[in-house]
């Protein structure tokens, strides 16, 4: 068996489209375009990759965006007080400061200063909460993109033992909850977690989100199961690849996501979902 494509790039162009499309309508009713600020502070080369990326998705649907530079030295209280302007700013929809943030700055206070309507991220303690409650606001990016990708795909998830590979705030967290809420039953799994191995082997859907490449063995899949593969990680030779061993895998599990082309681009086009959101939400 070789599994079908989880196709991100495809179904995240769909969805960048109908970003296009709902600014144009938002346009001719006489509203203003839905705006993005990114701050990108210091100059860590992949968040330099990633903010590229999302400027350019915010131009291609006719966002406004901004894109705020700060040094690797920028006190803690300099960038509270660009938040805080971005905040009052009226055609600024969402905020997202590129995370991860140099050492002097604690990423938890900065992330608390973003108003939580303007917070894309889904990363505030509000946002995260209203998520944990099932009621939720804006949503973080990734785990959303993944709930999309599978949604519109047409993989049913109800009843499914998930395993999900990492328990980061960013991804882990948010995807469980996510998976929860759509009715899975949910392990997640870390750097202690005990035979590792056999929980994957257990799981009707895995989320690898490790940041080590090829981390997880073809037999450790499933045979039918989905395999989500968050990770994005540089091989020696320069190749992209990600924390799932794809050619290995694919020949047990039902549905796989590609690195590049699965999860990636469904990230930035959910960004500019959550700004559309924030927008409306602004706008009312
Ligand atoms: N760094 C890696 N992923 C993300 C993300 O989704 N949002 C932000 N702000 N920073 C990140």
């Amino acid at each position: 068996m070789s599994a079908q494509i989880l196709d991100g790039k495809a179904i995240a162009a769909d969805l960048r489209a109908t970003v296009a499309n709902e600014v144009k309508a938002l346009l001719s009713a006489g509203h203003r375009p839905p705006g993005l600020a990114v701050i990108l502070v210091g100059e860590d080369p992949a968040s330099q990759v990633y903010v590229r990326n999302k400027e350019r998705a915010c131009q291609e649907v006719g966002f406004h965006s901004e894109l705020i530079r700060l040094p690797a030295d920028t006190p803690e209280d300099r960038l509270l007080a660009v938040v805080d302007e971005l905040n009052q700013r009226e055609e600024i929809d969402g905020i997202l400061v590129q995370l991860p943030l140099p050492e002097q700055i604690d990423e938890q206070t900065v992330i608390e200063r973003i108003l939580p309507t303007k917070d894309v991220d889904g990363f505030h303690p509000y946002n995260v909460g209203r998520l944990t409650l099932r009621m939720p606001l804006l949503r973080p990016c990734t785990p959303k993109g993944v709930m999309t990708l599978l949604e519109r795909t047409g993989v049913e998830l109800e009843g499914l033992d998930a395993v999900i590979l990492g328990q980061s705030n960013i991804v882990g967290r948010p995807m469980a909850l996510e998976l929860l809420m759509a009715r899975c039953t949910i392990t997640v799994c870390h750097s202690r977690t005990r035979n590792l191995a056999d929980k994957v082997r257990g799981a009707d859907l895995v989320v690898a989100a490790v940041g080590r490449p090829r981390f997880v063995q073809g037999d450790w899949i499933k045979p039918g199961a989905i395999v989500i593969d968050v990770g994005i990680n540089r091989t020696d030779d320069g190749k992209l690849c990600g924390d799932v061993d794809f050619d290995a895998a694919r020949e047990r599990a039902a549905w796989i996501t590609p690195v590049p082309g699965g999860v990636g681009p469904m990230t930035v086009a959910t960004l500019l979902e959550n700004t559309l959101q924030a927008a409306r939400l602004h706008n009312n």
